[in-house]
Order: C-alpha cells, then sequence, then structure tokens
C-alpha cells in the first residue's frame, strides 16, 4: 500500500468548495510540517541529471477554482515536468481531435504494470492501454497537431504553457540527459510501429516526448494546471479557456484510472482523487471543481511516486474533504422514518 499515515486523521467528507482559506493555510502548513522531515525514498537515476536534485526538497502549493494559492516550503524550485506532462499533452490532443479516436487507438485501462513495460504492450497486441504509461504517451504525442515533429513541438510548449499560465522553458540538460539514456523508450516507439500504432517516425516523435518531459514546471504550476482541469478546463489564474469541459472531464477519469500507474487502485483507495506523478517528484492532484494540489519533493517509492508527495496529498485529501468517494449522511431528517421512530420531540437525544 502507499505509504501514507491516514491512521487518526478524521476524514472530512466531499462537499462543494475548498474550505475557507485561513483553514486551507493552516493544513498546507499542518501537511509541511507533518512530513518534511520524513526522508524514506531515493531520487531517481536512470535520467542521470535527475539523480542531482536535493533529497530535502518539499514544496505544497493549493490552487483553487476561484484562482487563489496557498503554499509553502520550495513551490518556487523548477524540475522537469516528466511524466506529469502526459495528462497535459492527452487534452491538448483529445480537445484537438476528440477522445473517441484517441480512445481508439490509445485506451484507457490499466495495465497493472510498471509505466515503462515492453511486456504490457506485447501481452495487449501491441495496444498501450491507456495515455499515461511511456507506450500510451509517445502514441498521444504522435498525434499531437503539427505536421512536422517542430510544428507539434510548438503545441506542446504552446498548450502547457497555456495550462500553467506562463511560458515553460524545457532543461537542456535534463533533455541530452534522457536522450542519451532512453533507449528503452525508442525501443517502445519502434514496437508501437511495428503493430501500426505509431504515426510518425520513432525517432522524432520520442524526442518530442522527451523535450515535452523535460519542460520545467514549479509545484506551484502544477497546482494551476491541474486547477484548470479542475475549473472545466479554464485557466482559474488568467482566465483562459485551455480545453474543453467535456475534455477535462476524461483527462480526469483517465488519471484517475492511471495516474499513478500500477498504483491507481490504492491512490483511489486511499486518497480517492485523480492525479498525476512524475520521476523528478511531482504529483498533482485534482478535486473537480474545487481545485489541485501540486506537491514537489524528490525521493521517490518503488512504484516511482514521491514519498513526502503522497503522505502530504493523503493529509490535505482528507483534511481539506476532497476525497471523491467521501459522503456524509444527509441526516436523520431526510430518511423516511421507520414507524418504530419516536417523533422528533420524544427524543432524547
Ligand atoms: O519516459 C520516461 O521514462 C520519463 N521521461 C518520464 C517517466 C515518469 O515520469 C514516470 N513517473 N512516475
Amino acid at each position: 500500500m502507499f505509504e501514507t499515515d491516514t491512521e487518526g486523521i478524521r476524514q472530512e467528507a466531499a462537499t462543494g468548495a475548498l474550505p475557507a482559506r485561513d483553514r486551507v493555510e493552516q493544513l498546507v502548513r499542518a501537511a509541511h510540517e507533518r512530513y518534511r522531515g520524513v526522508d524514506a525514498g531515493s531520487v531517481a537515476d536512470y535520467i542521470p541529471a535527475l539523480a542531482e536534485a536535493d533529497h530535502g526538497w518539499f514544496g505544497i502549493c493549493v490552487a483553487d477554482t476561484a484562482g487563489g494559492l496557498v503554499e509553502i516550503g520550495d513551490t518556487g524550485v523548477p524540475f522537469s515536468i516528466q511524466s506529469i506532462s502526459k495528462a497535459f499533452v492527452y487534452a491538448l490532443v483529445c480537445d484537438a481531435f476528440g477522445h473517441e479516436r484517441i480512445g481508439e487507438l490509445v485506451g484507457v485501462d490499466n495495465t497493472g504494470l510498471p509505466f515503462n513495460s515492453v511486456i504490457a504492450l506485447e501481452l495487449n497486441g501491441g495496444h498501450p492501454m491507456n495515455p499515461m504509461v511511456n507506450a500510451g504517451a509517445i502514441a498521444t504525442t504522435a498525434l499531437v497537431a503539427g505536421e512536422t515533429a517542430d510544428a507539434k513541438w510548438e503545441t506542446i510548449a504552446r498548450g502547457l504553457a497555456r495550462f500553467a499560465g506562463r511560458a515553460l522553458e524545457v532543461d537542456d540538460r535534463v533533455f541530452t540527459s534522457e536522450s542519451e539514456t532512453n533507449s528503452r523508450n525508442q525501443a517502445i516507439a519502434r514496437l508501437l510501429q511495428s503493430y501500426g500504432r505509431l504515426d510518425g517516425e520513432p525517432g522524432e516523435i520520442v524526442e518530442v516526448y522527451t523535450r515535452q518531459c523535460s519542460l520545467l514546471v514549479t509545484a506551484r504550476d502544477i497546482a494551476i494546471m491541474g486547477a484548470t482541469l479542475a475549473d472545466g478546463g479554464v485557466n482559474p489564474v488568467t482566465g483562459e479557456r485551455v480545453v474543453s469541459e467535456e475534455v477535462s472531464r476524461d483527462t480526469l477519469a483517465v488519471l484517475a484510472a492511471n495516474g499513478l500507474y500500477e498504483r491507481s487502485g490504492e491512490w483511489l483507495f486511499q486518497i480517492g482523487l485523480p492525479a498525476k506523478s512524475g520521476v523528478s517528484g511531482g504529483i498533482v492532484s485534482i478535486a473537480p471543481g474545487k481545485g489541485a494540489i501540486g506537491t514537489f519533493a524528490p525521493p521517490l517509492d518503488a512504484a516511482g511516486n514521491s514519498v513526502r508527495g503522497e503522505r502530504a496529498t493523503a493529509y490535505l485529501s482528507r483534511t481539506l474533504g476532497l476525497n471523491l468517494f467521501a459522503s456524509a449522511a444527509v441526516g436523520a431528517s431526510a430518511v423516511p422514518a421507520p414507524a418504530s421512530t419516536p417523533a422528533p420531540d420524544e427524543r432524547t437525544v
């Protein structure tokens, strides 16, 4: 199970809005205080440049659908977006072409296997199953609007900037480092091509995908990007519509099923929110209609998800009442009283 410690933390029911700002501030401070000393997990090093991250970095930002931000810690430290980009590129492609076409080509179901699994692709006749694993993300990047790799890149860079509300830069060191070591992704792209499921030249598509993963963001950025999906596709800070309401809904459904890879079920069970993690240590979790939580802390668990991020998100999901599955009884007055129930004025409590 996930490294959360929810025992004894009261589960508030999900209601229509976030609690008042001072309560959110208090809980964000408490989450940071509670987990900043946790040093479990290890920093990703299969992309060599990522190993240079400071193990102690820890930022939390809550962005609401009215454009408000509550943040603490290292929320301005840039890190490469990595797999979190998959969610937003998927949303852009669905917005451009409709989710039916992408759904058929890429799917929405969990593979039950790690994000870079080759076996998953073989077991499913070359179907990537969903756009959050590397195979599905590479196939999705191939579908991005644009005749050439450069044009596709422009579409991605412009689209992700609209989600964040500011221009994002590529970390060239991370891009070069991953490009020199991504033979597995290149193999996945060739395998997709062999099954007739890659639209384009594999090397070029993997290069665009690697570049999208190298875009620099902060915990604040990913919170705003998530809040855009929570806000029916409108960036709540800039007021700009980025994708449609339908695309926001569909993207969140895909994140709920696959955002934390083979551990997505556990995540939903414990945290109850659509979310997406990345190997640099970011996690964005989205509460539809309310806002999003962006966390950043580099040390990861065995599945590649930030340990402090998981814990802080679990704490905030509970205390802010974000878990989508948590309801509270409407109250005795809403339930028809059985014949034996005493009339209200006869009750002692
Ligand atoms: O393709 C890769 O392996 C990386 N660019 C992204 C992987 C990633 O972020 C997985 N996340 N937990």
